[in-house]
């Protein structure tokens, strides 16, 4: 399996993967991510991925040293020899090593880019019959989370939050808004056979796994609207999933103490989770 690391430009062991604790990524948490799952070491959606750190990278006003192709093919290369089941790709580009100021450094710095694959799991089977369980947090992001920057305090005390509750995922109430997503996820619900999530806005990701799940849904003629949801519409909705790139189609039986429809994955969920993973297995060639 490929032990190699991608740090600026070349393939390093780990042991030789160092960077600097100036890096601005580690003193300021400028920078941004990305996480691309592998079925079988064929990456899926590799261009969405990519293209959506190009993304951030432009948001944040970070020039990438590599094309979008250079990028694509470093990923290929860390994948040469891996057949695991379930891997990751991760991907991370900071501002750069510079003495810490909080605006731009004022000398040009280069960019430190890092991406590694590690082997990962599946959701358990159990888990995809059972649903899992949510809890409700206050959103206390700002508005710049359509940026996947490695800023996400919030987002890992949200987390932290949810196991202590111990549930699965924690999903972010923005007042005036509605809930808007999960700390590494996007929603859904299904009301009257109608299919919802969010639309693209500064309150959410614009998650790669949503936007394949709204594809899915629209070629199936199922009816798909975009508009946050109340906690009570979400907990009376006759459905309600997750999606993410590592936990695909994910149904939530259980939300904020209540129980979802009849407290099982319904239908619509269990369909598009079936249709999610044919369209994985066609991509990656499984
Ligand atoms: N997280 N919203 C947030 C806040 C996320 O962190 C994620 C993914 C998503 C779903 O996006 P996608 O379908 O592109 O994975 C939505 C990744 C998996 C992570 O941080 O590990």
């Amino acid at each position: 399996m490929n032990k190699m690391i991608f740090l600026n430009g070349q393939f390093v062991s780990q042991d030789k993967a160092l960077v600097s604790i100036k890096d601005r990524g580690f003193q300021l948490g400028d920078g941004i991510y990305e996480v691309i799952r592998c079925y079988k070491g064929r990456a899926f959606s590799l261009n969405e991925h990519i293209d959506r750190l190009l993304k951030s990278a432009e948001a944040i006003r970070l020039e990438l040293p590599y094309s979008r192709n250079d990028l694509i093919e470093y990923v290929k290369e860390l994948l040469v020899g891996v057949t695991w089941d379930y891997a990751d790709i991760y991907i991370q580009a900071t501002r750069g090593v510079a003495p810490r100021t909080h605006e731009f450094p004022a000398a040009k710095v280069n960019p430190t880019v890092v991406m590694y694959v590690s082997q990962s799991h599946g959701v358990p089977e159990r888990t995809r019959e059972k649903g899992i369980t949510a809890i409700i947090v206050p959103d206390t992001r700002g508005t710049i989370c359509n940026i996947k920057s490695i800023n996400i305090l919030p987002n890992v005390l949200a987390k932290q939050a949810a196991v202590e509750a111990g549930a699965d995922e924690a999903l972010f109430e923005r007042e005036g808004v509605g809930v808007v997503e999960g700390a590494s996820s996007n929603i859904f619900a299904v009301q009257e056979g109608v299919l919802s999530t969010g639309p693209l806005s500064p309150y959410t990701l614009p998650g790669v796994t949503r936007d394949c799940v709204l594809q899915l849904a629209r070629s199936q003629g199922l009816p798909t609207e975009l508009r946050f949801h109340s906690r009570k519409e979400l907990i009376a909705a006759s459905e309600v999933f997750i999606t993410s790139t590592s936990k695909e189609v994910l149904a939530v039986t259980s939300l904020a103490g209540h129980k979802i429809g009849d407290g099982r994955p319904g239908p619509i969920t269990l369909k598009l989770a079936k249709d999610y993973r044919a369209l994985v297995e066609r991509e990656c060639g499984l």
